[in-house]
Protein backbone atom coordinates (compact mmCIF):
# COMPACT_ATOMS: atom_id res chain seq x y z
CA UNK A 1 0.00 0.00 0.00
CA UNK A 2 1.67 3.10 -0.92
CA UNK A 3 -1.23 5.75 -0.85
CA UNK A 4 -3.08 6.02 2.44
CA UNK A 5 -4.65 10.01 2.57
CA UNK A 6 -7.85 9.11 0.55
CA UNK A 7 -10.38 10.64 2.59
CA UNK A 8 -12.87 13.00 0.78
CA UNK A 9 -11.98 11.82 -2.73
CA UNK A 10 -14.39 11.67 -5.30
CA UNK A 11 -14.53 8.00 -7.20
CA UNK A 12 -15.67 8.97 -10.67
CA UNK A 13 -13.62 7.55 -13.31
CA UNK A 14 -10.10 5.17 -12.80
CA UNK A 15 -8.18 7.70 -14.90
CA UNK A 16 -8.72 10.37 -11.93
CA UNK A 17 -7.17 7.85 -9.53
CA UNK A 18 -3.16 7.09 -9.38
CA UNK A 19 -2.02 3.71 -9.70
CA UNK A 20 -0.77 3.85 -6.44
CA UNK A 21 -4.51 4.91 -5.23
CA UNK A 22 -5.51 1.96 -6.96
CA UNK A 23 -3.32 -0.53 -5.26
CA UNK A 24 -4.54 0.61 -1.78
CA UNK A 25 -8.49 0.03 -2.65
CA UNK A 26 -7.06 -3.33 -3.94
CA UNK A 27 -5.13 -3.90 -0.82
CA UNK A 28 -8.22 -2.65 1.48
CA UNK A 29 -10.57 -4.80 -0.73
CA UNK A 30 -8.48 -8.07 0.19
CA UNK A 31 -8.41 -6.84 3.46
CA UNK A 32 -11.71 -6.39 3.91
CA UNK A 33 -12.93 -10.09 2.21
CA UNK A 34 -10.74 -11.91 4.74
CA UNK A 35 -12.66 -9.58 7.96
CA UNK A 36 -15.87 -10.78 5.94
CA UNK A 37 -14.73 -14.70 5.22
CA UNK A 38 -13.58 -14.48 8.90
CA UNK A 39 -16.79 -12.76 10.40
CA UNK A 40 -14.38 -9.96 12.00
CA UNK A 41 -16.53 -6.78 12.63
CA UNK A 42 -15.01 -4.09 10.62
CA UNK A 43 -17.30 -1.15 11.80
CA UNK A 44 -15.24 1.65 9.42
CA UNK A 45 -18.18 3.76 8.84
CA UNK A 46 -19.96 3.65 12.00
CA UNK A 47 -23.11 6.05 12.20
CA UNK A 48 -22.29 7.50 8.75
CA UNK A 49 -24.79 8.14 5.64
CA UNK A 50 -24.77 7.28 2.13
CA UNK A 51 -27.17 8.80 -0.12
CA UNK A 52 -27.44 6.03 -3.13
CA UNK A 53 -29.11 7.99 -6.06
CA UNK A 54 -30.70 5.63 -8.91
CA UNK A 55 -31.68 6.40 -12.28
CA UNK A 56 -31.65 2.75 -13.62
CA UNK A 57 -31.98 -0.34 -12.14
CA UNK A 58 -29.32 -2.44 -10.34
CA UNK A 59 -28.68 -5.78 -8.53
CA UNK A 60 -25.30 -5.86 -7.88
CA UNK A 61 -24.44 -2.15 -7.50
CA UNK A 62 -27.55 -1.44 -5.53
CA UNK A 63 -27.02 -4.51 -2.63
CA UNK A 64 -23.17 -4.98 -2.66
CA UNK A 65 -23.13 -0.99 -1.61
CA UNK A 66 -25.92 -0.52 0.92
CA UNK A 67 -25.25 -4.41 2.32
CA UNK A 68 -21.61 -2.89 2.39
CA UNK A 69 -22.60 0.05 4.53
CA UNK A 70 -24.63 -2.13 6.81
CA UNK A 71 -21.23 -3.92 7.24
CA UNK A 72 -19.33 -1.05 8.03
CA UNK A 73 -21.37 0.25 10.62
CA UNK A 74 -23.42 2.54 8.58
CA UNK A 75 -26.23 3.15 7.04
CA UNK A 76 -27.17 3.87 3.12
CA UNK A 77 -30.52 5.35 1.78
CA UNK A 78 -32.00 3.86 -1.55
CA UNK A 79 -32.95 6.50 -3.59
CA UNK A 80 -34.69 7.12 -7.24
CA UNK A 81 -35.33 10.38 -8.59
CA UNK A 82 -39.48 9.68 -8.47
CA UNK A 83 -38.60 10.11 -4.52
CA UNK A 84 -37.01 13.31 -4.53
CA UNK A 85 -36.95 16.54 -6.12
CA UNK A 86 -35.37 15.58 -9.34
CA UNK A 87 -38.16 13.92 -10.69
CA UNK A 88 -39.71 18.36 -10.54
CA UNK A 89 -36.70 19.48 -11.97
CA UNK A 90 -33.97 19.94 -8.96
CA UNK A 91 -30.45 20.80 -9.94
CA UNK A 92 -27.73 18.08 -9.39
CA UNK A 93 -25.91 21.59 -7.62
CA UNK A 94 -28.40 22.12 -5.11
CA UNK A 95 -29.15 18.47 -4.75
CA UNK A 96 -25.37 17.84 -4.31
CA UNK A 97 -25.46 20.89 -1.52
CA UNK A 98 -28.40 19.61 -0.04
CA UNK A 99 -27.33 15.85 0.96
CA UNK A 100 -23.57 17.56 1.78
CA UNK A 101 -25.23 18.91 4.87
CA UNK A 102 -26.88 15.61 6.36
CA UNK A 103 -24.45 13.03 5.30
CA UNK A 104 -21.11 11.78 4.60
CA UNK A 105 -21.23 10.57 0.81
CA UNK A 106 -23.47 10.68 -2.00
CA UNK A 107 -22.95 7.40 -4.59
CA UNK A 108 -24.74 8.02 -8.05
CA UNK A 109 -25.84 6.20 -10.82
CA UNK A 110 -26.84 7.78 -14.17
CA UNK A 111 -26.23 6.13 -17.59
CA UNK A 112 -27.91 8.34 -19.55
CA UNK A 113 -25.98 8.86 -22.89
CA UNK A 114 -23.79 12.25 -23.15
CA UNK A 115 -25.83 13.30 -19.40
CA UNK A 116 -24.52 10.46 -16.67
CA UNK A 117 -21.09 11.27 -16.18
CA UNK A 118 -21.85 15.11 -16.61
CA UNK A 119 -24.62 14.75 -13.92
CA UNK A 120 -22.08 13.35 -11.58
CA UNK A 121 -19.31 15.52 -12.01
CA UNK A 122 -21.93 18.66 -11.34
CA UNK A 123 -22.74 16.92 -8.11
CA UNK A 124 -19.32 16.32 -7.69
CA UNK A 125 -18.59 19.92 -8.12
CA UNK A 126 -20.65 21.40 -5.35
CA UNK A 127 -21.29 18.74 -3.11
CA UNK A 128 -18.31 18.99 0.05
CA UNK A 129 -18.96 14.98 0.70
CA UNK A 130 -17.38 12.27 -1.17
CA UNK A 131 -19.36 10.76 -4.75
CA UNK A 132 -18.74 7.50 -5.79
CA UNK A 133 -19.65 6.72 -9.38
CA UNK A 134 -22.09 3.58 -9.49
CA UNK A 135 -22.31 3.92 -13.21
CA UNK A 136 -22.60 6.23 -15.65
CA UNK A 137 -22.39 6.39 -19.63
CA UNK A 138 -18.52 6.73 -19.30
CA UNK A 139 -17.24 4.77 -17.03
CA UNK A 140 -18.49 1.65 -14.56
CA UNK A 141 -15.49 1.81 -11.69
CA UNK A 142 -16.70 -0.34 -9.18
CA UNK A 143 -16.64 -2.90 -11.76
CA UNK A 144 -14.14 -2.40 -13.13
CA UNK A 145 -11.69 -2.57 -10.17
CA UNK A 146 -13.84 -5.43 -8.37
CA UNK A 147 -13.01 -7.06 -12.27
CA UNK A 148 -9.55 -6.45 -11.63
CA UNK A 149 -9.37 -8.03 -8.07
CA UNK A 150 -11.17 -10.99 -9.92
CA UNK A 151 -8.49 -11.80 -12.60
CA UNK A 152 -5.51 -10.93 -9.90
CA UNK A 153 -7.01 -13.59 -7.54
CA UNK A 154 -7.02 -16.04 -10.40
CA UNK A 155 -3.77 -15.27 -12.12
CA UNK A 156 -1.71 -13.29 -9.44
CA UNK A 157 -0.65 -9.79 -8.80
CA UNK A 158 1.44 -9.67 -11.48
CA UNK A 159 -1.18 -9.18 -14.61
CA UNK A 160 2.34 -7.88 -16.93
CA UNK A 161 0.96 -9.51 -20.19
CA UNK A 162 -1.96 -11.44 -19.58
CA UNK A 163 -4.44 -11.69 -22.36
CA UNK A 164 -7.81 -10.18 -21.91
CA UNK A 165 -10.39 -10.32 -24.33
CA UNK A 166 -13.83 -7.99 -23.95
CA UNK A 167 -16.10 -8.78 -26.90
CA UNK A 168 -19.49 -7.41 -27.64
CA UNK A 169 -22.27 -9.95 -27.54
CA UNK A 170 -25.52 -9.91 -28.61
CA UNK A 171 -28.36 -9.51 -26.40
CA UNK A 172 -32.21 -8.52 -27.17
CA UNK A 173 -33.35 -7.26 -23.65
CA UNK A 174 -31.84 -3.42 -23.43
CA UNK A 175 -29.37 -1.75 -25.08
CA UNK A 176 -26.17 -1.54 -22.61
CA UNK A 177 -24.41 1.50 -21.73
CA UNK A 178 -20.52 1.62 -23.20
CA UNK A 179 -19.33 2.28 -19.64
CA UNK A 180 -18.14 -1.55 -18.48
CA UNK A 181 -15.92 -2.01 -21.41
CA UNK A 182 -14.81 1.60 -21.22
CA UNK A 183 -13.64 0.92 -18.08
CA UNK A 184 -12.07 -1.97 -18.62
CA UNK A 185 -9.97 -0.35 -21.47
CA UNK A 186 -8.87 2.04 -19.07
CA UNK A 187 -7.82 -0.07 -16.14
CA UNK A 188 -6.46 -3.31 -17.65
CA UNK A 189 -3.53 -1.84 -19.48
CA UNK A 190 -2.39 0.05 -16.51
CA UNK A 191 -1.98 -2.86 -15.14
CA UNK A 192 0.30 -4.16 -17.84
CA UNK A 193 -2.81 -6.75 -19.11
CA UNK A 194 -2.92 -6.90 -22.98
CA UNK A 195 -6.40 -5.80 -23.91
CA UNK A 196 -8.32 -7.03 -27.39
CA UNK A 197 -11.77 -5.40 -27.78
CA UNK A 198 -14.01 -7.01 -30.27
CA UNK A 199 -17.73 -5.83 -32.24
CA UNK A 200 -19.16 -5.54 -34.78
CA UNK A 201 -18.37 -1.99 -36.66
CA UNK A 202 -21.20 -0.40 -35.50
CA UNK A 203 -20.78 -0.95 -31.51
CA UNK A 204 -17.60 1.29 -31.06
CA UNK A 205 -16.42 3.21 -27.95
CA UNK A 206 -16.11 6.83 -27.41
CA UNK A 207 -13.12 7.80 -29.22
CA UNK A 208 -11.88 10.08 -25.83
CA UNK A 209 -12.07 6.29 -24.03
CA UNK A 210 -10.16 4.46 -26.61
CA UNK A 211 -6.92 7.24 -26.90
CA UNK A 212 -7.10 7.09 -22.77
CA UNK A 213 -6.53 3.43 -22.90
CA UNK A 214 -4.04 3.28 -25.52
CA UNK A 215 -1.67 6.24 -23.47
CA UNK A 216 -2.67 3.72 -20.24
CA UNK A 217 -0.87 0.80 -22.19
CA UNK A 218 1.88 3.09 -23.84
CA UNK A 219 2.83 4.26 -20.15
CA UNK A 220 2.81 0.44 -18.65
CA UNK A 221 3.97 -1.68 -22.00
CA UNK A 222 0.71 -3.29 -22.94
CA UNK A 223 -1.02 -3.31 -25.96
CA UNK A 224 -5.03 -2.34 -26.69
CA UNK A 225 -6.17 -4.37 -30.21
CA UNK A 226 -9.54 -3.77 -31.76
CA UNK A 227 -10.93 -6.48 -33.91
CA UNK A 228 -14.16 -7.53 -35.42
CA UNK A 229 -14.22 -10.97 -35.23
CA UNK A 230 -15.21 -12.94 -32.13
CA UNK A 231 -13.32 -15.92 -32.83
CA UNK A 232 -10.10 -14.09 -33.38
CA UNK A 233 -10.40 -12.41 -30.34
CA UNK A 234 -10.69 -15.60 -28.33
CA UNK A 235 -8.20 -17.43 -29.82
CA UNK A 236 -5.16 -17.81 -27.15
CA UNK A 237 -6.60 -15.54 -24.31
CA UNK A 238 -6.67 -16.08 -20.55
CA UNK A 239 -9.55 -14.17 -19.73
CA UNK A 240 -12.63 -13.72 -22.05
CA UNK A 241 -15.49 -11.21 -20.99
CA UNK A 242 -18.04 -11.31 -23.79
CA UNK A 243 -21.05 -9.05 -23.19
CA UNK A 244 -23.21 -6.70 -24.76
CA UNK A 245 -23.22 -2.80 -25.39
CA UNK A 246 -25.54 -0.37 -27.41
CA UNK A 247 -23.96 1.36 -31.02
CA UNK A 248 -25.33 4.69 -28.87
CA UNK A 249 -21.59 6.75 -30.15
CA UNK A 250 -22.52 5.31 -33.40
CA UNK A 251 -26.35 6.42 -33.59
CA UNK A 252 -24.78 10.05 -32.05
CA UNK A 253 -21.98 10.37 -34.50
CA UNK A 254 -24.80 9.40 -37.81
CA UNK A 255 -27.23 12.12 -36.11
CA UNK A 256 -29.91 9.60 -35.90
CA UNK A 257 -32.74 11.71 -34.25
CA UNK A 258 -34.10 10.61 -30.89
CA UNK A 259 -36.79 8.68 -31.68
CA UNK A 260 -35.51 6.63 -34.21
CA UNK A 261 -32.77 5.73 -32.14
CA UNK A 262 -34.12 2.77 -30.24
CA UNK A 263 -35.83 1.20 -33.62
CA UNK A 264 -32.34 1.79 -35.41
CA UNK A 265 -30.04 0.61 -32.43
CA UNK A 266 -32.60 -2.83 -31.87
CA UNK A 267 -32.44 -3.33 -35.87
CA UNK A 268 -28.76 -3.01 -35.63
CA UNK A 269 -28.22 -5.51 -32.55
CA UNK A 270 -30.45 -8.02 -34.28
CA UNK A 271 -27.61 -8.08 -37.42
CA UNK A 272 -24.84 -9.72 -34.57
CA UNK A 273 -27.57 -12.49 -33.53
CA UNK A 274 -23.96 -14.79 -33.65
CA UNK A 275 -22.07 -12.91 -31.38
CA UNK A 276 -22.39 -15.51 -28.69
CA UNK A 277 -20.05 -17.02 -26.19
CA UNK A 278 -20.35 -20.84 -26.21
CA UNK A 279 -18.54 -23.67 -25.86
CA UNK A 280 -16.64 -24.02 -29.52
CA UNK A 281 -15.58 -19.94 -28.89
CA UNK A 282 -13.96 -20.63 -25.17
CA UNK A 283 -12.23 -23.78 -26.68
CA UNK A 284 -10.46 -20.87 -28.88
CA UNK A 285 -9.09 -19.30 -25.88
CA UNK A 286 -6.28 -21.06 -23.62
CA UNK A 287 -7.03 -24.10 -21.43
CA UNK A 288 -6.85 -22.22 -18.40
CA UNK A 289 -8.62 -19.01 -19.79
CA UNK A 290 -12.05 -17.82 -17.27
CA UNK A 291 -15.37 -16.36 -18.31
CA UNK A 292 -15.99 -13.07 -16.78
CA UNK A 293 -19.51 -10.81 -17.14
CA UNK A 294 -20.57 -8.18 -15.02
CA UNK A 295 -23.85 -9.33 -15.12
CA UNK A 296 -26.69 -9.16 -15.81
CA UNK A 297 -26.23 -11.69 -18.43
CA UNK A 298 -29.28 -12.56 -21.42
CA UNK A 299 -28.79 -16.21 -21.32
CA UNK A 300 -29.04 -17.90 -24.65
CA UNK A 301 -28.15 -14.85 -26.53
CA UNK A 302 -24.45 -13.56 -25.31
CA UNK A 303 -23.67 -16.67 -23.43
CA UNK A 304 -24.88 -20.34 -23.42
CA UNK A 305 -25.65 -21.93 -19.99
CA UNK A 306 -22.65 -24.43 -20.33
CA UNK A 307 -20.31 -21.62 -20.50
CA UNK A 308 -21.78 -19.41 -17.93
CA UNK A 309 -22.59 -22.50 -15.56
CA UNK A 310 -19.71 -24.26 -16.49
CA UNK A 311 -15.87 -24.88 -14.97
CA UNK A 312 -14.28 -21.78 -16.36
CA UNK A 313 -17.25 -19.19 -15.22
CA UNK A 314 -15.95 -17.02 -12.35
CA UNK A 315 -18.72 -14.58 -13.00
CA UNK A 316 -20.12 -15.24 -9.24
CA UNK A 317 -16.71 -14.23 -7.48
CA UNK A 318 -16.40 -11.93 -9.66
CA UNK A 319 -20.16 -10.74 -8.32
CA UNK A 320 -18.68 -11.27 -4.62
CA UNK A 321 -15.77 -8.99 -5.47
CA UNK A 322 -18.09 -5.53 -5.99
CA UNK A 323 -19.11 -5.85 -2.05
CA UNK A 324 -15.11 -6.00 -1.39
CA UNK A 325 -13.90 -3.46 -3.35
CA UNK A 326 -16.83 -0.68 -2.94
CA UNK A 327 -16.54 -1.31 1.03
CA UNK A 328 -12.99 -0.32 0.50
CA UNK A 329 -13.97 2.60 -1.41
CA UNK A 330 -16.51 3.91 0.90
CA UNK A 331 -13.92 3.34 3.95
CA UNK A 332 -11.11 5.01 2.09
CA UNK A 333 -12.88 8.02 1.00
CA UNK A 334 -15.96 8.22 3.67
CA UNK A 335 -14.16 7.07 6.71
CA UNK A 336 -9.70 6.60 6.40
CA UNK A 337 -6.96 8.73 8.19
CA UNK A 338 -8.04 12.32 9.76
N1 LIG B 1 -22.83 -5.35 -12.93
C1 LIG B 1 -23.74 -4.46 -12.48
O1 LIG B 1 -23.46 -3.27 -12.38
O2 LIG B 1 -24.93 -5.02 -12.14
P1 LIG B 1 -26.24 -4.21 -11.72
O3 LIG B 1 -26.71 -3.48 -12.94
O4 LIG B 1 -27.22 -5.27 -11.26
O5 LIG B 1 -25.89 -3.27 -10.63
Amino acid sequence: MTQTLLRGKDWIETPDWTKEELETVLDCSSELKRMFALGMPHRLLQDKTLFMMFFEQSTRTRNSTEAGMTQLGGHAHDLTPDKMQISHGETPKDTGKVLSRYGHGIAIRNCFYGMGNKYIREVAEHATIPIVNLQCDVDHPCQAIADLMTVREKFGTNSKGLKMTVAWTYAPSYARPLSVPQGLAWLMPRFGIDLTIAYPKEFYLMPHTMEAARKFAAESGSTVKVVHDMDEAFRGADVVYPKSWGCHQYLFDQGVPEDQKKPQGMALLNKYKDWICDERRMALAAKHAVYMHPLPADRGSEVTDAVIDGPQSIVFDEAENRLHTVKAIMALTMGGRP
